[in-house]
């Protein structure tokens, strides 16, 4: 079991498998990171992912979430999702969503249930500022393709202030014939994001603006729940909100991460980095380096800020950007 200083048992890895992505979403993938800044970076191989993962699946772990950068942009996608569907664990997957037409077969003979799309807006133009490619479309056409097949369909939307909350009403409008849930997620700083206090449309902003126009009730929030779920009276979809900056929900925090390099990252804004597949390739003892690496784990936010949004400093948090990550 991977329980940490804080008594929290960490039950649920998030693998990166890609630092790429056919889309530029400034928020998450930024253009001007340092020329070079990819180059010569070894990343874990199909096989590798499923040995590392299986060490954590020993531990306790019974839910894998696969993101990137973009998984469905990984040439060997099929075979990384065939290596981990064999583990007794649930499976789910965050993506942009272009690709998700070529993947509905694998999707449904692996076993996948949940899939979770990014999705900041809902009008081509806007969609097209936000990530800088053409795929409103695409995208929109696959959610109803997922939704048609049956797959359980979390709508992840960043709101930033100024560029996006306008449309969280819209947003909201879509659950009432279709079983989308839509997480509204506050902006979250991370390497060259030019991110801002200000530009954070918070959870309490977010719920005045929504109970401006619709009635709607609390849903049952799990114990590990990053989102605080609602649903509109009479609408089919739900709404959450994942306030990560203005109330953070660290306390149930079981998550860990492994970016596309092999590095095992106990929080998203962790400082601290474990060389797992360096160790691997050198035929250390990962499980011990596992082990230290959860026992590191700081209370809150990696212990690199508190959630009084107006005093953080971003240029100050030392961490990947988002793409770098995995989401
Ligand atoms: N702030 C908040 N959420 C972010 N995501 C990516 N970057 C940020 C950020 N800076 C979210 C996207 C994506 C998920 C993996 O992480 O919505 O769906
Ligand atoms: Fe967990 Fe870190 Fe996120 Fe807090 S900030 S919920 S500790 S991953």
């Amino acid at each position: 079991m991977l329980k940490d200083k804080f008594e929290r048992i960490h039950d649920y890895l998030r693998i990166s498998i890609t630092d790429k992505c056919n889309l530029r979403c400034s928020y998450c993938n930024p253009v001007d990171l340092p020329k070079g800044y990819f180059s010569g970076r070894t990343r874990m191989t199909a096989e590798e992912i499923e040995k590392i993962a299986s060490i954590f699946v020993s531990q306790g772990i019974n839910k894998i979430r696969i993101t990137g950068g973009e998984p469905l942009v990984r040439k060997d996608i099929r075979n990384i999702l065939e290596r981990l569907a064999k583990f007794p664990v649930e499976l789910a997957m965050t993506t942009n969503g272009v690709f998700v037409h070529e993947f509905i077969d694998t999707f449904k003979s692996i076993g996948l249930k949940s899939v979770n799309v990014s999705l900041d807006s809902l009008n081509s133009k806007s969609f097209f500022k936000i990530t800088g490619r053409d795929e409103f479309e695409r995208v929109k056409k696959n959610i109803d393709l997922l939704l048609n097949h049956d797959f359980y369909v979390k709508i992840n939307m960043v709101v930033i202030k100024g560029e996006n909350e306008n449309e969280i009403i819209d947003f909201i409008r879509w659950t009432k014939t279709n079983p989308v849930h839509i997480r509204f997620i506050e902006f979250m700083p991370f390497a060259g994001n030019s991110w801002s206090s200000n530009k954070i449309f918070s959870y309490a902003e977010i719920m005045d603006l929504i109970a401006s126009k619709f009635d709607f009730e609390k849903l049952q929030d799990n114990v590990h729940d990053t989102a605080k779920k609602f649903t509109v009276k009479d609408h089919i979809g739900t709404f959450a909100v994942i306030s990560s900056m203005t109330q953070p929900f660290c306390n149930g925090c079981n998550r860990l991460r492994l970016t596309t390099d092999g590095k095992m990252k106990n929080c998203l804004f962790s400082k601290h980095e474990t060389d797992i597949l360096g160790a691997l390739r050198s035929g250390k003892d990962i499980l011990t380096l596992i082990q230290q690496c959860v026992l590191k784990k700081e209370e809150m936010l990696g212990g690199q800020f508190k959630p009084s949004v107006q005093n953080i400093d971003a240029s100050a948090i030392k961490n990947r950007s988002m793409i770098d990550i995995g989401g």
